[in-house]
């Protein structure tokens, strides 16, 4: 017997359906899900594309790391198991927002191939769309804009990602997003014209 069962908890259906909360707002709900060292642009590209897409009409949500981290997540570290438990819960709240008919779009580190493929197992196949934000680590580190790499490299941070702690990236992201190279209007250009080719945005 698992918990749930335990508990006699049992999923209970609304009246409105996602799909009738889609229609409402004229387009589907789903998730960008980027991810990319600290400083790669995550956090710029997530409020510049949300930004494009409040333009034509959509229904916008970002979810931030750092922001998330003051909040739901305040309780959580950077220990592996930490990292894998912050990335379950906003797989599972992006979830929520895509059944809420809202474009979802996520900036988290989300260094492990399998939190993320955790995060994307939870969508429909057509509704979760991975963008690797690539930006060398030399670069992130220039950027440094809260001095953090600064402070990894001299051991006031631990388990630093990209200097102490790993990043996986991705395999088979649907975007690939070389942020040294490119503008942000370029890496936005590049995300809609992705989600009009997909049918997901006019
Ligand atoms: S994740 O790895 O669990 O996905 P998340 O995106 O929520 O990380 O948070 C990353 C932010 O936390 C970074 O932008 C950075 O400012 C801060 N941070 C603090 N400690 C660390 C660390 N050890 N590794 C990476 N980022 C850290």
């Amino acid at each position: 017997m698992d918990k749930k069962e335990q508990i006699d908890i049992r999923w209970h259906l609304g009246t409105i359906s996602r799909i009738d909360r889609e229609k409402h707002k004229r387009h589907r709900g789903f998730t960008v899900w980027l991810t990319g060292l600290s400083a790669s642009g995550k956090s710029t590209l997530a409020c510049a594309l949300e930004s494009a897409l409040y333009e034509k009409g959509c229904h916008t949500y970002v979810l931030d790391g750092d922001n998330i981290r003051h909040g739901l997540n305040n309780n959580l570290g950077f220990s592996p198991e930490d990292r894998e438990e912050n990335i379950r819960r906003i797989g599972e709240v992006a979830k929520l927002f895509r059944d809420a008919g809202i474009i979802n779009i996520t900036a988290f580190i989300s260094p492990y191939v399998k939190d993320r493929q955790l995060a994307r197992s939870l969508s429909d196949q057509n509704d979760f769309i991975e963008v690797f934000v690539d930006c060398p680590l030399e670069v992130c580190e220039t950027r440094d804009p809260k001095g953090m790499y600064k402070k990894a490299r001299s051991g006031l941070i631990k388990g630093f990602t990209g200097i102490s702690a790993p990043y996986e990236p991705p395999e088979e992201p649907e975007i690939h997003l070389y942020t040294h190279h490119l503008t942000v209007s370029e890496c936005v250009q590049q995300m809609t014209d992705f989600l009009i080719d997909r049918n997901l945005i006019s």
